[in-house]
């Protein structure tokens, strides 16, 4: 949560930052502003609201200089309001300040500083910060940076900090602790800091990832240097951004989400590719091979997550027990990690991570890791914090999510499940030669077959059409089908604000059923399979209540569209591959009704794409 872009250069730096803070506006826009150094004056511009309103309230104003920091913010301590925002300045107006993360132990450090004489003006713990600094640099006469690092060893909680001086004109300083900061590395002496590289992407594609305690001291026209929290002097590992830019755009879609539905068969097919071979019949996941002896001899797997990639971890539950047989458990991180869970070395935790920097994931395996446990990550974003301090691990490769509903990083975290449910299946040998190559060239096919569900959009969107105004909705299904009831549930509710329910399709004559009637629809995943005559039953109950039933169907299926008020016909699988092509009109409906209701789709309110607090 929240975004931080910071520049030092011989360019203007109000423009990059503020291209910058619009890219990482997905992880906050309650309030956004800017500080820059301009012939020895420290400048601040900031504002509630988003970024655009930041560019608005600067527009008349002379924002100039070539040192800058800009921050978009969501919200934790003290509402979205002007003073609230950040910068955070010194009570002398010298040094400037911005943050990521929560300093848990700001009320002390707060009464402390106030008893020396420190006026606040903000709600925020960032404030705290910014006066501690300025009182050790006072009282121990030392530089900011020197004071910055010395504040650190009084702070308990997360940060990604930036902050400069007008006294310093000519550097500025950074750090980090559980929250992201990336530092980009110009051809002309100039630096880039951002909470992730897409602010930085074009401009350079040579980045360095602040590992946990580290801070940063950036001078322009000379050498990136490393400290730790203890002051010794560390080797930068410089690494290259295999981002491209135009993957951050927009490509023609009007939104985000929109383009990130529409990208899934090819992200599907960039997760598979090198991976599956369906013609030799090999499945090859190089970056947890050597942990798949240890997976299929583990106690148990357990699968981390919150959110969208929780529902993976649910397919995926189905997907490893049904074919390696390999007892799986799926948790919420942030219950996990305070429930004090029996862990031994014979456990596998593996999270599962779009942004890779989900602050109770994060802190779920690090628990697990100090329990002796193995833990792997899959995740989306490279170099992630997650992808970085697990044992090993596989990426997605759905490339950049920006809208904040997550679409195209569920389908590629399903995908990469059934890689590897299908690669331990083989090695263990719980599944036939004949069975495994089956399945391979099932998969193989599924990018083709979520572009036939594709095109199915426009008959969605006239479904939507007819249940825009509804306040409530249910969603149900059977097996692997379930995990899709909860994100289609999911998604309505995030991007629309209309209140739904996931509910296994047998749970809901417990209790569920009580509130259908005419005005309630029912999303129902009945497609050919196993439970198929059983979702029928399902059917039969909710119409028997007036309840209207809008059903996903196999192609050419007659029952089910007899008894429903609209189908939506997906292509015939393998029932365990169903969940990747289901999810994707409740994706589209979701979408199509949220821009009905003329909500703002891919910042949806309250939300942030990427939960660095608990
Ligand atoms: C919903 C959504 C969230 C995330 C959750 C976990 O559309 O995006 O529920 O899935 O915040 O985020 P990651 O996957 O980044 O750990």
């Amino acid at each position: 949560m929240c975004g931080i872009v910071a520049y030092i250069g011989k360019k203007d730096a109000f423009p990059i930052i503020i291209k910058g803070l619009k890219r990482l506006e997905y992880r906050g826009y309650d309030s956004a502003g800017v500080a820059l150094i301009d012939n020895g004056q420290l400048n601040i511009y900031k504002c509630a609201g988003k970024v655009a309103n930041l560019e608005a309230f600067i527009s008349e104003k002379n924002a100039e200089g070539t040192i800058g920091i800009g921050h978009t913010r969501w919200a934790t301590h003290g509402p979205p309001t002007d003073v609230n925002a950040h910068p955070h300045v010194s009570m002398d107006g010298s040094l400037a300040l911005i943050h990521n993360g929560i300093i848990e132990n700001y009320d002390s450090l707060k009464q402390e500083l106030i008893k020396q004489g420190y006026v606040f003006k903000s709600e925020t713990d960032t404030e705290v910060l910014v006066h501690l600094v300025d009182n050790i640099s006072k009282k121990e006469k030392v530089w900011f940076g020197e004071a910055l690092r010395m504040a650190l060893s009084h702070v308990v909680g997360a940060y990604a900090i930036v902050a400069i001086s007008k006294d310093f004109p000519n550097q500025m300083v950074a750090a980090r602790k559980s929250s992201p900061l990336v530092v980009g590395i110009g051809e002309d002496g100039d630096f880039y800091l951002a909470s992730d590289a897409t602010p930085i992407v074009e401009y350079t594609k040579q980045v360095v990832y602040l590992e946990d305690e580290e801070i940063a001291v950036i001078k322009f026209g000379e050498e990136l240097k490393l400290f730790s929290i203890n002051d010794e002097e560390k080797r930068p590992y410089i690494q290259q951004l295999e981002m491209e830019l135009e993957a951050l755009e927009k490509g023609g879609y009007e939104h985000f989400m929109l383009k990130e539905i529409h990208e899934q068969p090819r992200s599907i097919q960039d997760c598979l590719r090198g991976r599956l071979n369906a013609q030799e019949g090999r499945v090859t996941l190089g970056g947890i091979k050597d942990y798949e002896q240890k997976m299929i001899q583990a106690n148990r797997l357990i699968l981390v997550a919150c959110g969208t990639s929780w529902h993976a971890a649910l397919v995926g539950e189905y997907l490893i027990e049904d074919l390696a047989r390999i007892n799986v458990e799926v948790e919420y991180a942030s219950e996990f990690r305070y429930r004090n869970p029996i862990l031994s070395e014979n456990d596998v935790v593996i999270a599962i991570s779009q942004s890779g920097e989900t602050a109770d994931t994060m802190a779920a395996l690090e628990l697990a890791k100090s329990k002796g446990a193995t833990i792997l990550g899959i995740c989306n974003v490279v170099g992630s914090s997650i992808s970085r301090i697990t044992d090993a691990g596989s990426y997605t490769h759905a490339g950049p999510e920006i809208g904040v509903a997550s679409t195209k990083a569920f389908t590629a975290q399903v995908t990469l499940l059934t890689l590897v449910a299908l690669s331990l299946a083989h090695k263990k040998g719980s599944i036939s030669e004949t069975d495994f190559r089956i399945l391979l060239t099932e998969l193989e096919a599924i990018p083709e077959k979520v572009k036939k569900v594709l095109e199915t959009n426009a008959k969605i969107e006239q479904i939507a059409l007819e249940y825009k105004d509804a306040t409530n909705a249910l969603y149900l299904g059977r097996g692997s089908s379930f995990p899709v009831a909860l994100e289609g549930a999911l998604k309505l509710k995030e991007i629309s604000y209309i209140h739904a329910e996931g509910y296994p399709a047998a749970e809901m004559k417990h209790g569920p059923i009580a509130l259908i009637d005419e005005n309630m629809p029912v999303f129902v995943i009945a497609t050919k399979g196993n439970s198929y005559e059983k979702v029928v039953s399902n059917i039969q109950e909710v119409k028997a209540r007036k309840g209207k039933i809008i059903a996903i169907v196999t192609e050419g299926d007659t029952q089910v569209r007899e008894m429903a008020d609209h189908v939506i016909e997906i292509p015939e699988t393998n029932e365990i591959l169903v969940p990747l092509l289901a999810t994707i009109p409740f994706q589209l409906l979701s979408y199509h009704i949220a821009v009905m209701r003329n909500c703002n789709v891919d910042q949806p309110r309250n939300l942030a794409k990427s939960v660095t607090v608990e």
